[in-house]
């Protein structure tokens, strides 16, 4: 018999023909309406495993209400949507899918590091509406430069050092801050320097935060970290919303203390602060970080491959919670 499934979003068709030839499934296709904790209560009750997005919260209810399940395969490389502790606690394998959105987010965070130094959506918006009436004119529209300038990189994980690679064509200088010194062999490749947080946000002209979330980095950046940066500086997060204090940041940008900022993710997204749109100091698009379909198409992959792991008996590939393997559920 066929194990049972719930993948909660709307996917690729290809990806649910492959898991309709594997599983009974049941999905969200025809709507895509993000199920809250109640409806992903009722439909786990009967499922053996479920493919989740980071907007799904897997708690301790949402497993006490799911007997059955054995894995959780986050289609995504953060999984701050998954409690682990509780996941190992009911025996259930939790998974991510690393590595292949690197490369993707990075030029994602490049973008808008891009356009929040170079006024690029504040421009476009003052063009479309009808702004353009006087030539070409010395002071329109001045940004800040991205060449030569220094990359504070805050998380040295694959996407931050994606990130220092393209710095690399830039010319810029490259500091870093991590909770572990990179290997001296890693800063030499990306010509990295290591720095304390103080002096990363003190220094650099551009701070990009490539980390994950936990409530450790709960408003890593927040008023304090914001005024130790430069008046000129960019601040780009494509990580998670809730890293930067976001209420912190409007009022920094609206007083001016920094330059811009660049964001892909906010703090209770979708339901961001209404401050941002008031400002045009800020570049700011919908956690679209991985979004090419050759990315998704590998996310999905990788998801699908550790949900047929985790469902045939076998360790999948990327497992979150090693603990929780000799405890699984059978
Ligand atoms: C991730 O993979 O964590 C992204 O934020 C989802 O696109």
């Amino acid at each position: 018999m066929k194990s049972s499934i719930l993948v909660t979003r709307a996917t690729f068709e290809e990806v649910i023909r492959e898991l309709r030839r594997r599983f009974e499934v049941e999905d969200n296709q025809a709507t895509d309406t993000p199920w809250n904790g109640e409806e992903l209560r009722r439909r786990l009750a009967d499922k053996d495993g479920v493919l989740t997005t980071g907007s799904d919260r897997i708690d301790a209810a949402v497993l006490d209400a799911a007997p059955r399940l054995k894995a959780v395969c986050n289609v995504a490389v953060g999984y701050n949507n998954i409690d682990l502790a509780a996941c190992t606690e009911h025996g259930v394998l939790a998974t991510n899918t690393p590595e292949v959105l690197d490369d993707t987010t990075a030029d994602t965070a490049w973008a808008l590091l891009m356009a929040a130094a170079r006024r690029i959506t504040e421009a476009e918006r003052w063009l479309r509406a009808g702004n353009w009436k006087e030539g070409w004119k010395h002071d329109r529209l001045l940004g800040q430069d991205v060449h030569h300038a220094t990359l504070g990189i805050i998380g040295m994980g694959r996407i931050g050092q994606a990130m220092a690679r393209r710095a690399k064509g830039f010319s810029m200088r490259v500091l870093y801050h991590n909770r572990r010194r990179a290997r001296k062999s890693v800063e030499k490749e990306l010509g990295a320097k290591y720095v304390t947080l103080d002096r990363l946000l003190r220094d650099s002209d551009f701070v990009s935060l490539n980390m994950p979330y936990s409530p450790g980095a709960h408003h890593l950046i927040g008023a304090d970290q914001l005024a130790r940066m430069k008046p000129t500086a960019v601040i780009v997060n494509a990580a998670r919303g809730g890293i930067i204090d976001d209420a912190a940041l409007i009022r920094a940008l609206k007083e001016k203390r920094i330059a811009a900022a660049g964001l892909d993710v906010f703090e209770g997204e979708p339901r961001f602060n209404p401050g941002f749109l008031e400002l045009d100091n800020v570049a700011m698009i919908p956690h679209i970080g991985s979004a090419t379909r050759v990315t998704r198409m590998k996310m999905n992959q990788i998801a699908l491959k550790n949900l047929t792991a985790a469902l045939s008996g076998r360790r999948p590939p990327n497992l979150l919670n090693p603990e929780a393997w000799p405890k699984r559920r059978r």
